[in-house]
């Protein structure tokens, strides 16, 4: 795949940097969003660890920059600091599907200004899994949750969550797809509340200015 050269974003578009590991289904939603004019970030970069990694096929396809930037084997800071120097001068950083918690040598450079999608509605169930260790937590709601990261894993301050129901006859495939479907739409709607800056901290508790109509909550299927 040869790389494309790095995106400008268009006239007061933040520029955006996201990280990858697979599939990348969360990237093209957020590459889907911003491909509307009026959303207020354009992804510039896109990274992934994993080379190979599918999600780096779908960024290529959007006419967006991508690298890869091995970290198997690599000594954690000397990773970190090959991923600031490929993000190129990004503004806000997403996390979709990457697979590897980052640290204060990554994070202080983008301070409050990373974001994760997590497949759980935290703080139950971080880690890999969401749907899985819901099933076996024997919830009957599940969801999605987008938070600002820090150095913990899946323990940063809360921007969006949304629901879905338990069906008695799910199974981790089914309930893991619906919600998928739930961070495909939640993970936009918070890329451009960052982007426009209205999202502020009070201690741990994120504060967004929401529009009129908007909500943190959405209930999905
Ligand atoms: C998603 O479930 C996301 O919440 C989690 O990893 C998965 C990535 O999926 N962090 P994709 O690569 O975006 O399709």
């Amino acid at each position: 795949m040869s790389p494309a050269p790095p995106a400008t974003p268009g006239a007061g578009k933040v520029p955006v940097g996201v990280l990858v590991s697979g599939r990348g289904s969360n990237l093209q939603a957020l590459l889907d969003a911003a491909a509307d004019p009026t959303f207020p970030a354009a992804i510039t970069m896109v990274l992934a660890n994993v080379p190979g990694a599918y999600a780096l096929e779908r960024a290529a396809a959007a006419g967006i920059a991508t690298a890869v930037v091995p970290s198997k084997g690599v000594p954690r800071e000397d990773f970190e600091r090959a991923l600031l120097h490929a993000l190129g001068p990004v503004e806000w950083v997403c996390l979709a599907g990457f697979m590897r918690v980052l640290t204060p040598t990554f994070l202080g450079a983008f301070p409050g200004r990373v974001l994760n999608i997590h497949p759980a509605l935290l703080p139950a169930f971080p880690g890999t899994h969401g749907a899985r260790q819901a099933l076996e937590g024997g919830v009957v709601q599940a969801g999605a949750t987008v938070h600002l990261v820090d150095a913990g894993v899946d323990t940063g301050p809360i921007l969006a969550q949304g629901t879905v129901a338990v069906h008695d006859d799910d199974t981790e495939a089914t309930l893991a797809a619906r919600i998928l479907t739930l961070e495909h739409r939640l993970y936009p709607m918070a890329l451009r509340w960052a982007a426009e800056g209205r999202i502020t901290l009070e201690g741990r508790r994120a504060r967004v200015a929401l529009a009129p109509g908007e909500s943190r909550w959405i209930v999905g299927e």
